[in-house]
């Protein structure tokens, strides 16, 4: 029996589709290379914007033929499309066997048994919203499975309530998992020869708030990972900036594994825009703490998220933000223009920017973008700089590393996933250096 996967969206879907290949091999089925060899493909899906929601739709929808060509096909759909619109997945994908959410992966291989039976659909969609109940999946690949890098999870779900955020109404309540599992997992990732490791949680930094965490704050948990685990580099996304405090600022500063990078979403540069979309922070507060960061840890790479076209942004709002990138000089940004959610409180306010304006408004600020990651990489030209080699490079015999600042550079082999390497930068680019390899 093969499975094939598709996933969409971010790092935790990307991560509950590795545990949930994990628990098919467990139950006997081995990876297909292409969706048309497999018994059993699955669709991760991603509700973050209309688009992201669109793309998952339509490739399952490309699966009735196959289903039509390989009677035995199972189909199933998890994750937060399938949270969010079981209805419309099941009626418009009558071809569709299984449907689960984000919080019930653990029921997959009881939905696979009964699926075939079923006339309908069989599904498991309830949220866990209570801490005793949640049930996190513990994760160590074997040995020849496992990368120089690794996600783990430390928390579940969101506690927010941002204005044009889907995610607390398909992830469910804030969960933090206990810290002696997350050592555990560490530990056993560091045994396998990961290298690095990325906590992971809609908002890291609030790890413990809702207890289960055994009075462990996410930067005691931090120094835990550091002390207690051979893992040699440790990073997180996201942490929210209304929840950045000092303890998390000092904690960079006497801890060595940590990567001189923070990935904090801004979302936008405006506080009319912030009270808006409920962050709960002004452009004053992040810009404060942002410069705590920088004067702590010189040299820390920061990276964000920013949405360009909120309900009632103007032109002097989209300005704020642009003086935003400017003044906090990040290295990468991720941004989107505004995708209205079906439910949340941004879907009912009023809109009167047209999404031509709204697009070119978030060309202006990849330009922007553009020049100050630009800058910022120039500014590496002949320092050196600790690589983990990731994985092979763009050219035969180029291996591709990243920095402890996020940056990807490309160097000329001879090395190996896993190693630790350093180089000299001779060249940048937007996105990306050149190195050559310093003898020890
Ligand atoms: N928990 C993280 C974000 C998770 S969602 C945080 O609080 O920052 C990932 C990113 O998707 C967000 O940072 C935001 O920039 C973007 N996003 C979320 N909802 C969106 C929407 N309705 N339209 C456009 N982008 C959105
Ligand atoms: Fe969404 Fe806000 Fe929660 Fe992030 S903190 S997941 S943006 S509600
Ligand atoms: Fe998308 Fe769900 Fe992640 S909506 S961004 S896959 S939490």
């Amino acid at each position: 029996m093969q499975y094939f996967i598709k996933t969409f969206g971010c790092q935790m879907n990307e991560h509950d589709s590795v545990k949930i290949g994990a628990m098919l091999r467990q139950m006997g089925y081995q990876p297909a290379d292409r969706p048309e060899t497999a018994d059993f493909i699955l669709f991760n899906t991603c509700t973050i914007r209309d688009k992201a929601q669109m793309k998952a739709m339509s490739e399952i929808g490309k699966t009735a033929v196959l289903k039509e060509q390989h009677p035995g096909l199972v189909v199933g759909v998890c994750g937060c499309v399938a949270q969010q619109q079981k209805e419309a997945v099941a009626s418009r994908f009558p071809h569709v066997d299984l449907l689960f959410g984000p919080d019930q992966i653990s029921k997959l291989p009881e939905l696979l048994e009964k699926a075939p039976q079923r006339k309908r659909a069989v599904s498991a969609l309830d949220l866990v919203n209570t801490q005793a109940d949640y049930e996190f999946v513990s994760l160590i690949p074997p040995k020849d499975q496992s990368g120089a890098t690794a996600y783990v999870t430390i928390m579940k779900g969101c506690d927010n309530a941002c204005t044009f955020c889907i995610v607390p109404s398909v992830r469910g309540a804030e969960v933090s998992r206990p810290a002696d599992d997350i050592l555990n997992e560490v530990k056993g990732l560091a045994r396998h020869g990961v290298k690095e490791v990325t906590l992971l949680g809609q908002t890291v930094n609030s790890y413990g708030r809702g207890g289960r965490a055994d009075g462990v704050s996410f930067p005691q948990l931090l120094r835990r990972i550091a002390d207690e685990t051979a893992i040699q580099r440790i990073r997180f996304t996201s942490p929210h900036p209304k929840d950045l405090r000092e303890d998390l600022i000092q904690e960079y500063v006497e801890n060595q594994k940590l990567c001189r990078h923070m990935h904090l979403p801004l979302q936008s540069g405006s506080s009319d825009v912030l009270k808006a979309m409920k962050r709960a922070y002004s452009r004053e507060h992040y810009l404060k703490m942002v410069k705590m960061l920088q004067a702590a840890v010189p040299g820390i790479a920061i990276t964000t998220d920013i949405i360009v076209g909120f309900p009632g942004e103007t032109e002097a709002d989209f300005q704020d933000t642009l003086d935003m990138i400017r003044e906090v000089g990040f290295v990468q940004i991720y941004a989107f223009v505004y995708s209205k959610r079906p439910g949340t409180k941004a879907a009912e306010m009023p809109d009167d920017t047209s999404l031509a304006v709204k697009e070119e408004r978030l060309q202006r600020l990849f330009d922007l973008a553009n020049t100050v990651a630009r800058a910022h990489n120039d500014s590496l030209i002949g320092t050196e700089q600790e690589i983990l080699i990731e994985g092979e490079g763009e050219r035969p015999g180029q291996w591709r590393g990243r920095t402890a600042g996020y940056t990807i550079v490309n160097v000329d082999g001879p090395a190996a996933v896993g190693q630790m390497m350093r180089v000299k930068v001779s060249k940048a680019y937007n996105y990306s250096l050149i190195g050559e390899q310093v003898s020890a």
